[in-house]
C-alpha cells in the first residue's frame, strides 16, 4: 500500500472511528476525501479504551449499514481489523502521554481510557501512514491529547480536527445517543443547555472559571435526570483548569443521563 502510494505521490487522509456512523463521522469523511487523493477510514471497537464495567460489549455496531455508508460516500479504502489482529496474543506495548492532560477529566472518570487511544491510533498512525487524520471537536479532550501524541512522537501527521455536529434541539452526536430511551432523549438536550448558559456569560464578560462552572452547574441541576461527573473551564491545549479565563477556554461536561455517559463541549473564545 505505501509503495503504491509513494510512486504516485498521493495524499492519505484518514478517518478513524469506532463505527455505528453518524452525521459527525460522516463530516470527517467529506472533509478528508475533500483534502486528500485518497480517504481511508478505519472501524475499530477498541477494547483498551473501555474501562472495566464500561459498555465495550455492548457498543452499538452496525458494520453492513456502515459500509453502506462510507461507500455512499466514497471512502477508498475500509479497514476493520479483528481485536485478534489488532492485538494479537502476548500484546504488551502500550503508548501514553502522561500529565494532566491524560489524567484530568476524561482521565480523571476513565483511567486508563486515553492509553488505549493513544495505544490504538498510534498503531493505525504506523500502519496507515496518512498526511491527514480527521478527528471531532466533540472529543476535545482526546484532540489535545492525539495532537501532543503527534508532536511529541513526531509522527509527522496532520491533526484535522472538525466542527461538533449537533441534532437540531443541540443534542451532540455520538454514537452513544443509541441508549437513550424517549424521556432521557429530551433530558439529554440539558447538556448544549448548559454549555451555552456559559458561552452566554463568556459573551457578557464572564472570565472567571468558577462563575462560568456555575452558570453550566445550575443548568444541570434543573433537569433531575442529570448526574455529572465533571463541569469544566480548561486551557484548550493543556487542560490546566482555569480561575481566569485570558485567552481560549474550553467548556466541557460529563453527565450520566438515567445510565448513560454523554460528554459535550464548547470553546469560548
Ligand atoms: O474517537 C473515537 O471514536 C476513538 O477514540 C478512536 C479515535 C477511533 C480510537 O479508538
Amino acid at each position: 500500500m505505501h509503495e503504491a502510494r509513494d510512486s504516485i505521490d498521493q495524499t492519505f487522509g484518514l478517518v478513524p472511528t469506532m463505527g455505528y456512523l453518524h452525521e459527525g463521522h460522516l463530516s470527517l469523511v467529506r472533509r478528508a476525501r475533500a483534502e486528500n487523493d485518497v480517504c481511508v477510514a478505519w472501524i475499530f471497537v477498541n477494547p483498551t479504551q473501555f474501562t472495566p464495567g464500561e459498555d465495550f460489549e455492548r457498543y452499538p455496531r452496525d458494520e453492513d449499514r456502515d459500509t453502506r455508508l462510507l461507500e455512499a460516500e466514497g471512502v477508498d479504502i475500509l479497514f476493520v481489523p479483528s481485536v485478534e489482529e489488532i492485538y494479537p496474543p502476548g500484546f504488551s506495548t502500550v503508548v501514553e502521554v502522561r500529565g494532566i492532560i491524560t489524567e484530568h477529566l476524561e482521565g480523571q472518570f476513565r483511567p486508563g481510557h486515553f492509553r488505549g487511544v493513544t495505544t490504538v491510533v498510534s498503531k493505525f498512525f504506523h500502519i496507515m501512514q496518512p498526511d491527514r487524520a480527521y478527528f471531532g471537536q466533540k472529543d476535545a479532550q482526546q484532540v489535545a491529547v492525539i495532537k501532543k501524541l503527534v508532536r511529541e512522537l513526531d509522527f509527522g501527521i496532520e491533526i484535522v480536527v472538525c466542527p461538533t455536529v449537533r441534532e437540531p434541539d443541540g443534542l451532540a452526536m455520538s454514537s452513544r445517543n443509541a441508549y437513550l430511551e424517549r424521556s432521557e432523549r429530551k433530558a439529554a438536550t440539558v447538556l448544549y443547555r448548559a454549555l451555552s448558559a456559559a458561552e452566554q456569560l463568556f459573551r457578557q464578560g464572564g472570565r472567571r472559571g468558577g462563575a462560568l462552572r456555575t452558570a453550566m452547574t445550575n443548568i444541570l441541576a434543573t433537569q433531575p435526570q442529570a448526574r455529572p461527573d465533571y463541569v469544566s473551564v480548561a486551557d484548550p491545549e493543556t487542560l490546566d483548569e482555569l480561575d481566569l479565563v485570558t485567552g481560549r477556554a474550553l467548556a466541557s461536561l460529563a453527565v450520566y443521563i438515567g445510565p448513560t455517559r454523554l460528554i459535550d463541549n464548547v470553546v469560548l473564545e
